[in-house]
Parts: C-alpha cells; structure tokens; sequence
C-alpha cells in the first residue's frame, strides 16, 4: 500500500492521507479513526455492485444508513444533493457524523457538497471507484454541482477526512471509463512531467499491469497534492491543473444536453487538444510537440475532435466560473511536461482554434 499526504499549506488542520493498493475497503477502520464518528451516511450510485457497498457497512463496525443515486454526470444536481441532506436528517446524523462517497466523480461532489453544507459542514470520506475519480476529483477539496448549463457553477472547498483509493474496484470498471481515467493521467504529466507523460502514453490504459496502475495513480496523485498544497482555492499554481478544461468543460456541458453525452476525460481530451494547438498559435508549443500531444490521445482511445457549433462552445466558454471581468484565461503548455497560467486569449484567436 501507498500513502500519500496532502499538506495544505495554509491550514495545516486540514492535512489528509490518500491510501493506494488492494484490499483497501476490507480494512476501512485501520487507515481512518473511524470510532471517534456517531454514525455514517454511505453515499452511492446504482452502477456500484451491492456486496461492494455491503463490504464496506461489514467493515466500518459504525450505525450506517445507505443512499443509492442515479448515475450520471446530469445527476450533479441541487436534487440530489437535497436527497442526501434529507437522508443526513432521517438518519439522525449530528455534527460528529461521517459521509462516506463511495463512487466514481459524480457521487464525490455530490455526497461532499452535501456533507460541506449540512449543519454549516460535517467530515466526509472519499472512496473512488473509478480512475477518473482517483486520480483527479477524490482529492482536493472542490465538491459541487452543475447548474444552469454550467459545470460546476455551485460548490465548496473542503478537504476530504482521507482518501482510500482501492484498485480493487477498477475490475468491474468499464473499459470506456478507464480510458477516461488516462484523459487526466495524460494531463498530468503535460503539466508537470514529461517523462511520466511518456510513460502513460507508452501503451493503452487496458494494458498497463496491476502493480504499474499503481504507481501511476500514485504519481498522478502526488503531481496533484504537491499543486493543491501550495494553493487549495485556486489563487493561482492550482490553474496549471486546468490545462483542457476552459474547453473541455464547455464541450462536456454541451454534450450533456445531447444525445451523445461524453464522460468527463473524453471531454478533456478534445479540449486538450484544441488548447495545445491555441499554445501553437500562441507560439508557445511547438508543432512538433503539439503533433505528439494530439496523436497520444490518439493512441490511448480517446476522441480528439468534435462537431459543435462554435459560437454556442464560445457562449459556454464565457460562462466559465474561472472567467474574471469577463476575461478567458486559459492555462496553456509551453512544452511537454510544462504549463503557463493565465494566458489571457482573444474571441479571435479562439474562433479560430475551434
Ligand atoms: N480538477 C482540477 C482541480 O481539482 O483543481
């Protein structure tokens, strides 16, 4: 097993452990002081197998009550965190009580942005049982729900009470979501690392080992940390994560209202890709390494173009919450291994990209 901390600079109370390995959930009350809670709310969604859910109630030896979501990313929604307050409220729960997320994405956000409001904020643990979710949206803190057409429009800060990341539960994961896991794996090492970029992108996400998906989650995870602990509210060096998402999350919005709605990490990828050609344009990447870029995600299954109206992808664009005085900022690469914030771009230059 891996343990990884996650120190927030700023408030050192906050501090939290992520643990990587196998067998993780059987033995839930060894890694986290479970005892010191009154109950536990375990929130789920209907693509997580029952005994996997009931492993977990056996284990945690605490009163628990289950609430069981729809899944989805459309399932973001202030419904769904409703029916978990409501779930808090029935079950008794007090200020020393537990939630406990375990899913993919959409299960964290909802199930924290729940437990970060109820009673002005109660603790809550992320188990993620999809790779998207382990390497990206488990850990560090932002929890939220989609409103009004916009990704993530309504959300908190909180940092999670620990992270348990089991690879066990990747075995039922459809291979489509795994492949979207490697959207953000991907993205890490464009950001940060380009050795680690060559690494994940030197075979496909379905033939790496169980040993090897390991240490790149815990890569992935580390890369994330080191960012999140220097700035928790995105101030500035947490933007380098966004690489792809200014555009990525326009377009995923926009498929969510389709027929053909793409998973998170397949939106990325699409926006990963315009937002290095915009770093070409920019003359920030080279052709060279924009071409490498393109034909990874490529290789690795991931969908790389779309076929979307242009002024509608720019209307959701300057919708985006990180949008300031009306201004696109996107985070973009300036190499392979190495992103540059707050590129401030022009409705031109990204009328043209698209
Ligand atoms: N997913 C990007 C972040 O957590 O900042």
């Amino acid at each position: 097993m891996k343990k990884i901390n996650v120190h927030i600079k700023t408030n050192r109370q906050q501090d939290y452990p992520i643990f990587i390995g196998v067998g993780l959930l059987e033995k839930i009350n060894s890694l986290v002081d479970i005892t010191k809670y009154s109950k536990a709310v375990i929130v789920t969604d209907k693509n997580i197998p029952s005994s996997l859910v009931q492993n977990l109630q056996t284990a945690l030896g605490l009163p628990n009550s289950v609430v069981v979501l729809e899944s989805g990313e459309q399932q973001k929604d202030l419904e769904n965190v409703q029916k978990v307050w409501k779930a808090l409220k029935d079950f008794g729960c007090d200020r020393k009580s537990l939630v406990i997320n375990l899913g993919g994405g959409v299960v964290g956000d909802i199930g924290g942005f729940a437990a970060s409001t109820f009673m002005r904020g109660i603790d809550f643990l992320q188990i993620p049982t999809t790779l998207l979710a382990q390497v990206d949206a488990s850990s560090g803190g932002k929890v939220g729900i989609n409103l009004l057409g916009i990704k993530n429009l309504v959300g908190t800060f909180q940092q999670p009470i620990a992270v348990i990341i089991d690879i066990d539960t990747l075995s039922t994961l459809p291979q489509r979501e795994l492949i979207s896991g490697f959207a953000e794996i991907i993205k890490h090492g464009l950001i940060a690392d380009k050795e680690y970029f060559l690494l994940v992108t030197s075979k496909k996400a379905q033939e790496f080992s169980q040993d090897e998906l390991i240490e790149i989650i815990s890569k992935s995870v580390q890369i994330k940390a080191d960012i999140v602990s220097q700035d928790e509210k995105e101030s500035d060096l947490r933007k380098l994560l966004n690489f792809g998402h200014t555009i990525g999350h326009a377009v995923e919005a926009m498929s969510q209202e389709s027929n053909k709605p793409l998973l998170h990490g397949e939106a990325i990828s699409i926006g990963m890709v315009i937002e290095g050609k915009l770093s070409k344009i920019l003359g920030l990447l080279s052709n060279e390494e924009c071409e490498i870029l393109e034909q990874a995600l490529i290789k690795a299954g991931l969908p790389t173009t779309l076929d979307l109206p242009v002024d509608d992808i720019l209307e959701k664009i300057k919708s985006d919450k990180k949008n300031v005085k009306g201004e696109t900022k996107f985070t973009l690469l300036e190499g392979i291994g190495k992103a540059i914030i707050n590129k401030l771009v022009d409705d031109f230059t990204i009328r043209k990209v698209l």
